[in-house]
Formats: structure tokens, sequence, C-alpha cells
């Protein structure tokens, strides 16, 4: 699949794709050798990274998506506004189910996901059109 774009055109964006991909290089993915980064922007425009780290134990192991959204919470975060998420070759690398939820907890329903590869931002979408008619924290009335 060919990039669409480094990000370069948008300095947020390539901010975010920067995160990325640099944390990507930090995974810990011995199992699948399949390395993912991920970079969200908080409420206040703070970029968080994560990327998976995997386990002998493999349902042990964590998504990228997931240590981002740890660090954006330890770091004082509550809001995402954007994220990214920097697969590790041609593939179209997008959150996986459990991910979309943990994402939909922190983000609203437009909130941009982009999805990327080490050359560039492949694809973009909202969290709605990954994970429509979600449930929430407003389900349980919070
Ligand atoms: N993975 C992520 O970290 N994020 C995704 O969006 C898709 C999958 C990881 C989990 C596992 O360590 C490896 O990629 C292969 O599934």
């Amino acid at each position: 699949m060919q990039a669409v774009g480094s990000g370069q055109e948008d300095d947020g964006l390539a901010a975010l794709f920067a995160a990325a991909r640099s944390v990507r290089e930090r995974a810990h993915a011995p199992y699948s050798r399949f390395r993912v980064g991920a970079a969200l922007r908080d409420e206040v425009g703070a970029i968080h990274a994560g990327c998976n780290v995997e386990n002998a134990a493999y349902p042990v192991g964590t998504c990228a998506e997931a240590g981002a959204i740890a660090a954006m919470i330890a770091a004082g975060g509550r809001r995402v506004t954007a994220i990214l998420v920097c697969g590790d070759g041609a593939a179209l690398v997008t959150p996986c189910g459990a991910c979309r939820q943990r994402i939909r907890e922190f983000a609203a329903p437009d909130t941009p996901i982009y999805a990327a590869g080490p050359e560039g931002v492949l694809r973009s979408f909202t969290l709605a059109e990954l994970l429509p008619e979600s449930f929430g924290p407003e389900t349980l009335g919070e």
C-alpha cells in the first residue's frame, strides 16, 4: 500500500508519526516479530507513546495503543484527541478490537485514528468508523 503522506504536510501529524515510528523501534516483539508503535495527543497537546510488549505467556502481551494510553493517564492526560498507529510493513495496521474499545474510553466519535507504516500515514479513520454504535462511559451514566 502506498503511503499517502509522511505527515510532513501537517506539523501536528508529523510529530505524532515521528513519535510512533520511533517508539516502535523499542517494541518487545520476539514472538510475532511484528513491531508496533502508537502515539496519541492529549487534551493539552502533549504526545504520549507506547509500543507492543509481548510475553512468553502469549495472552499477557500488550498492544502499542494500550501502552500509549497508559502513558497518557500516568502523565495526567485524560482525553485522546488523535492517535496514530505505526505498523511493521506495507500492511495496513489498524487498532485491534480491544484497543478500539480502549481508545473509546477517552476519545470522541470524530477523533482521528491514523494507520501508518514506516514510510508514512496510509489511511485515516474516525473512531466511529472503526467502532460504530459503541459502548462507553455514558452508557453507564458516567
Ligand atoms: N499489535 C499492536 O500492538 N497494535 C495493533 O494495533 C495490532 C497488533 C501487536 C500485538 C502483538 O504484539 C503483535 O502486534 C502481533 O499481533
